[in-house]
C-alpha cells in the first residue's frame, strides 16, 4: 500500500493568526489530541518575536509538556540564531526555517531580503547541524504573493534549492495565501523537481479557494508524498491579508484514504479533534469532512 506523510501545523500555522488569547491548556490538549489521532509529526510552535506574532509566545511552555524524545516529532518554526538558542534550550530535535520566492513577502513576514534570509539560514543551519537537529525549510508564495502577484516557478525553484542545498532535509511549498489550481501547482512543482528530488518535497496548501484538496491531488500525482495540513482547516498567516487557514488534516486524511494511502492516522479520533478545537475558538470546523462525520457523541 502507498504510504503519504501529513505533517500537522495546526497548532503553529492554525493558531499563530487567532486574535484572542488561547489558553496554553488547550494547546496542550489540541497537541496531545493530534498525536492520539496517529500524527507523527506536529509543528507545536514557533519562536518568532512576540511583537510579530503573540500568539506563539508561549511556545516554550507548550514543548515543556510534550515528550520531545518520543516517537512523535514536535519540529517548531526559527527564523534566526535567537530562536535557534530558544529552541536548544527547549530541547527540540527538528526545526523549521521558512523563507519566500517573493521579496515583498519575505520583507513583509520576516523583515529581511531572500538573500538575507538565505543568509541567517546557513548559519542557523550550521548550528542546528551541530546539535543533531534537523532542519526543515519552507518556501512561501510559491504561486502567488498578497503584494507582488503571480509568482515564477522559477523563482520557488532557486529558492527551494538554495534550502536543500544548504542542508535542509525536506523543503516544504507553499500557498501562503491559497491561490494556486492545480495546474498551476503542476507547473511550480515541475520547476522545483529539476533541482530538489520529489522525495525530499512537502505541499503546503492553504484553502482561500477551496482548491487546496485538488492541489494536493495533483502534487500526489506529480509524486509528492508528504503534506502539511491544520486540523479544522485552522489558520492564515498574520502577514498575507485574506488568507485563510489551512488545508484541513481530515479533508487530506479523507483524500488519501479514498486513494487507498496509508497515513496511520484515525479520521474518528482527528473529526474530533476538530471538534475540540472548533469549539475551544467558538466557531465550527471549516473543513467538509468534519461536518460529514459531524460532532463525536
Ligand atoms: P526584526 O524586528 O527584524 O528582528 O524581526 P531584530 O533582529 O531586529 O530584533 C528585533 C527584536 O526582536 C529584538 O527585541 C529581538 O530580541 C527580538 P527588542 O530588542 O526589540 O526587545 N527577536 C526575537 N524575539 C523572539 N524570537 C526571535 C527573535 N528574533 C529577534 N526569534 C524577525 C525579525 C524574524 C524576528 C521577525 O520578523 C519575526 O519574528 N517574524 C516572524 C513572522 C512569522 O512568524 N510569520 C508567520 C510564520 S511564516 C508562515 O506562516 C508561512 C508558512 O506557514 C508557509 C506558508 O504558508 O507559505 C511557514
Ligand atoms: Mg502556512
Amino acid at each position: 500500500m502507498d504510504k503519504a506523510r501529513i505533517v500537522e501545523v495546526g497548532p503553529r500555522d492554525g493558531l499563530q493568526n487567532e486574535k484572542g488569547v488561547i489558553p496554553l491548556a488547550t494547546k496542550v490538549e489540541l497537541v496531545q489530541r493530534l498525536a492520539e489521532s496517529g500524527l507523527s509529526t506536529i509543528e507545536a510552535g514557533a519562536f518568532v518575536s512576540p511583537k510579530w506574532v503573540p500568539q506563539m509566545a508561549d511556545t516554550a511552555a507548550v514543548l515543556a509538556t510534550l515528550d520531545l524524545g518520543g516517537p512523535v516529532h514536535y519540529p517548531v518554526l526559527v527564523p534566526n540564531d535567537w530562536g535557534l538558542d530558544a529552541a536548544l534550550e527547549a530541547g527540540v530535535r527538528e526545526i523549521a526555517v521558512f523563507g519566500a520566492a517573493s521579496e515583498a513577502f519575505s520583507q513583509k513576514n520576516i523583515n529581511a531580503t531572500i538573500s538575507e534570509s538565505l543568509k541567517r539560514f546557513e548559519s542557523v543551519m550550521h548550528r542546528a547541524q551541530q546539535a543533531g537537529i534537523r532542519v526543515r525549510g519552507y518556501v512561501s508564495c510559491v504561486v502567488g504573493c498578497p503584494y507582488e502577484g503571480e509568482v515564477a516557478p522559477r523563482k520557488v525553484a532557486e529558492v527551494a534549492a538554495e534550502l536543500h542545498a544548504m542542508g535542509c532535509y525536506e523543503v516544504s511549498l507553499g500557498d501562503t495565501i491559497g491561490v494556486g489550481t492545480p495546474r498551476q501547482v503542476q507547473a511550480m512543482l515541475e520547476a522545483v523537481m529539476r533541482t530538489v528530488p520529489v522525495e525530499r518535497l512537502a505541499g503546503h496548501f492553504h484553502d482561500t479557494y477551496g482548491m487546496a484538496v485538488a492541489n494536493i491531488h495533483a502534487a500526489y500525482a506529480a509524486g509528492v508524498r508528504t503534506f502539511d495540513a491544520s486540523v479544522a482547516g485552522l489558520g492564515g498567516c498574520p502577514y498575507a491579508q485574506g488568507a485563510s487557514g489551512n488545508v484541513a488534516t481530515e479533508d487530506v486524511a479523507y483524500l488519501l484514504h479514498g486513494l487507498g494511502v496509508e497515513t496511520g492516522i484515525d479520521l474518528s479520533r482527528l473529526v474530533a479533534t476538530a471538534w475540540f478545537i472548533a469549539d475551544a475558538l467558538g466557531r465550527a470546523p471549516a473543513s467538509r469532512v468534519a461536518h460529514a462525520l459531524g460532532r463525536p457523541a
